[in-house]
């Protein structure tokens, strides 16, 4: 690595100065809502932020600070989205403009459905894994029941936010995602991650175009 161990041991010590770092941990797979759930009693009280890891979003704003802005702009539950292709839309939480909506960043929705099929889609704006959840967020997840595949879903806590008239909107966010849940996405995270780190670039660069040439098809 050609790096001094001391500094090592500062980058793994940075973090723990940037934030207080707690865990819970969800004791059966029962849904994103109910792992949220597992969270309330350290973040009750006020908007938080929800990220989900397997999705790298490589951005110069990151994602997040992209949604607290637009927070500024439509206080309530905010949702970060990307067009998905026609064949994907079954794998994601789908959102619907409300009506008279433009094409901004920044739309206020009329409804969200978790994983429809793609003919009852009601847009291809999907929802990738980077939230701001109001504080009501918790009332609803208590009030919903299980949906697609028997899961407690987030999607359906949003969805019942909207039914009560509160405030939820979908962000076009500016960047580059990588669903590190599919093989092809974890390693395209990775490459993309190095080309943006300039102690990497160079060889990563280099290694790959090796590799290329010699498999031109
Ligand atoms: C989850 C959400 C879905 C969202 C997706 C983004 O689905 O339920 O609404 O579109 O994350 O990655 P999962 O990928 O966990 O099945």
């Amino acid at each position: 690595m050609g790096r001094n161990p001391s500094d090592l041991v500062g980058l793994t010590e940075a973090p723990a100065r940037l934030a207080r770092f707690s865990a819970v941990r969800q004791p059966r797979p029962r849904g994103i809502a109910d792992a949220v759930r597992c969270a309330r009693p350290l973040v009750e009280g006020a908007p938080f932020a929800l990220l989900f890891p397997d999705d790298l979003l490589l951005a110069e704003t990151p994602v997040t600070a992209q949604l607290i802005s637009a927070y500024d702009c439509a206080p309530g539950s905010i949702v970060a989205v990307q067009e998905v292709a026609e064949a994907d839309i079954p794998q994601y939480g789908i959102v619907a403009p409300a009506p008279g909506a433009g094409g901004e960043r920044l739309t206020p929705l009329a409804g969200i459905v978790e994983k429809p099929d793609a003919a009852a889609a009601p847009s291809h704006l999907g929802v990738v894994g980077r939230y701001i959840l109001s504080e009501t967020i918790f009332e609803h997840i208590e009030r919903i029941k299980p949906g697609k595949n028997s899961e407690l879903q987030l999607t359906d806590a949003l969805a019942s936010q909207l039914a009560a008239g509160e405030s939820v909107s979908a962000y076009r966010y500016e960047g580059d995602r990588y669903d590190t849940g599919r093989p092809a996405g974890f390693i395209l995270a990775g490459v993309a991650a190095a080309l943006e780190r300039p102690d990497l670039r160079d060889t990563v660069r280099q290694r790959l175009e090796e590799l290329l040439a010699r498999r031109p098809n």
